[in-house]
């Protein structure tokens, strides 16, 4: 009778030793096949493939996505740097949606993809769409979609529907995009309401000269009350001078935390050549009065808003660029590593905001200030020059997966600071530190 009960629960055990054994099998083979499916997601598809600076292109390209799928038609939305020669060569169609940065050219992580696509790629295959965002202040007009259009059809690609461009992000543009969408598609039109900004009232409740005795042009601190507290750091928002839409809208970063309760913004007041005011600038740092209303939209910034909170953070900026190091300083959690280069010129005038700076110094939320003075007469330097001479501090922050922001001004800072760390850690980890999302901008 003992012998028969062993015998019946070897049997159970052994069962149930291969029954686990086969469920792990069945558990890997459906691992392996939902791999192959997310890995060989170009062969055939449609492609939806963006390239942007400051996140308007790709956030058409995920809404156009979830749109058609929506409708029950697949398919997959890629940044234009993940798109190799040999997934160029097997796509049928693609919708491309870039933006143009700088002087005319691509945003920063698509820069190489003219330069690496090959030309022995024959794209005679390929219907394509071309998207182009811009602004039309820019003399150089969308000029990176008509030099990605070119390349592609140069390489043999059909065109599915001719270059659209959209000035501004303007509503009405957008909406006769979408429309040609829609009806290239089949699908329903896609809501316009998607892409109207929303406004809100903000009233001014105090504005703080930042640097009174400088000789340079004045930065001032405005702190707003607002009840539409909802950014998150990094996002910026958009002002009509004289909160009137007759004029083009300016944008600002958020310099302050939405917990805060405040919106503030950090505006350089603009002269031109005639040393006449900017309109906006002007007007929010000299005429607008204490208590006056003013109205503004958000914009988010998802390229520039916090990832990897529990990392270190190098923090890179100049003037008017503290503004968005602020936003995102005052939400870095307690405890963490936080390097903070801000330029100015001269450092007897041009501290700004020494206190709270000082403060966060002492209480270790900044691990490390520099402080780069341009017009220092002692030891002149930009922040750039700081990535040099910390070159290892800069490498073992890297090496603990430090994410980098950097905010201001593209001519002399963004790009400085952007051929340092190239110069320093070679185009291929400048490149991947791009596609990890650790290298992080919001330059003007
Ligand atoms: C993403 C982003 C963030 C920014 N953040 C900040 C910030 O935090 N702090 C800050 O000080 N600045 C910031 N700026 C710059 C800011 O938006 C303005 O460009 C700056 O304040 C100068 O504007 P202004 O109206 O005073 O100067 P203006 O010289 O009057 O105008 C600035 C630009 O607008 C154009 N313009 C002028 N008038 C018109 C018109 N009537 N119609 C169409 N275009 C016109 C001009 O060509 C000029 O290039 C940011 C810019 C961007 C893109
Ligand atoms: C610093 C800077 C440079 C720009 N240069 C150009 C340009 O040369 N040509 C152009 O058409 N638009 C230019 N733009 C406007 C952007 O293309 C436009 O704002 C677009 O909506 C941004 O889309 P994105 O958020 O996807 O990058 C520039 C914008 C900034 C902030």
């Amino acid at each position: 009778m003992f012998e028969i009960v062993a015998d019946h629960s070897r049997q159970l055990i052994a069962a149930g030793v291969l029954l686990s054994y086969c469920g792990c099998c069945i558990w890997t083979w459906y691992g392996y096949r939902a791999k192959q499916r997310t890995m060989s997601y170009a062969t055939g598809d449609l492609l939806i493939v963006w390239a942007s600076q400051s996140g308007n292109a790709q956030q058409l390209a995920e809404q156009l996505q979830q749109q058609l799928s929506r409708a029950g038609k697949s398919a997959s939305c890629l940044a234009l740097d993940q798109l190799s020669s040999s997934l160029l060569q097997k796509s049928t169609q693609i919708i491309f949606i870039v933006s143009t940065f700088g002087e005319g050219e691509a945003p920063e992580h698509a820069r190489l993809f003219l330069k690496n696509v090959s030309t022995d790629c024959h794209l005679q295959h390929l219907n394509i769409q071309v998207l182009g965002l811009g602004d039309r202040r820019y003399p150089d007009f969308c000029k990176f979609a008509e030099q990605l259009q070119a390349r592609l059809v140069a390489q043999g690609a059909k065109l599915s529907l001719p270059l659209m461009t959209v000035d501004n992000m303007q509503a009405e543009q957008l909406a006769h995009w979408q429309q040609r969408m829609a009806a290239h598609f089949a699908i329903d039109t896609i809501e316009p309401s998607q892409y109207q900004p929303v406004w809100f009232n903000a009233t001014l409740l105090e504005r703080q000269h930042l640097n009174p005795y400088s000789n340079s042009p004045g930065l001032y601190k405005l702190r707003f009350q607002t009840a539409h507290c909802d950014w998150q750091a990094g996002d910026t928002v958009r002002v009509h001078p004289f909160n009137d839409p007759a004029f083009s809208s300016r944008e600002y970063s958020i310099a302050s935390s939405a917990t805060s309760g405040y919106l503030e913004l950090i505006v350089r007041l603009n002269y031109d050549a005639k040393q006449t005011p900017g309109q906006c600038s002007g007007w929010l740092c000299e005429t607008l009065s204490l208590n006056d209303s003013i109205a503004f939209s958000l914009c988010g910034k998802p390229n520039f808003n916090a990832v990897e909170q529990h990392k270190p953070a190098i923090f890179i900026g100049a003037g008017s660029g503290l503004a968005g190091l602020r936003a995102h300083l005052a939400e870095r959690p307690q405890f963490s590593q936080n390097w903070l280069i801000l330029g100015e010129r001269c450092p007897r005038t041009d501290r700004l905001l020494p206190e709270e700076l000082h403060q966060w110094q002492r209480s270790q939320h900044l691990t490390y200030l520099d402080y780069a003075f341009s017009r220092d007469t002692n030891t002149p330097r930009y922040v750039q020059d700081y990535l040099d001479e910390q070159h290892q501090r800069l490498l073992s922050w890297l090496e603990q997966g430090a994410v980098i922001y950097v905010c201001g001004r593209l001519q002399g800072m963004g790009r400085g600071v952007q051929e340092t760390l190239t110069q320093l850690l070679g185009e291929e980890q400048m490149q991947s530190l791009q596609q990890q999302g650790r290298y992080r901008t919001d330059l003007y």
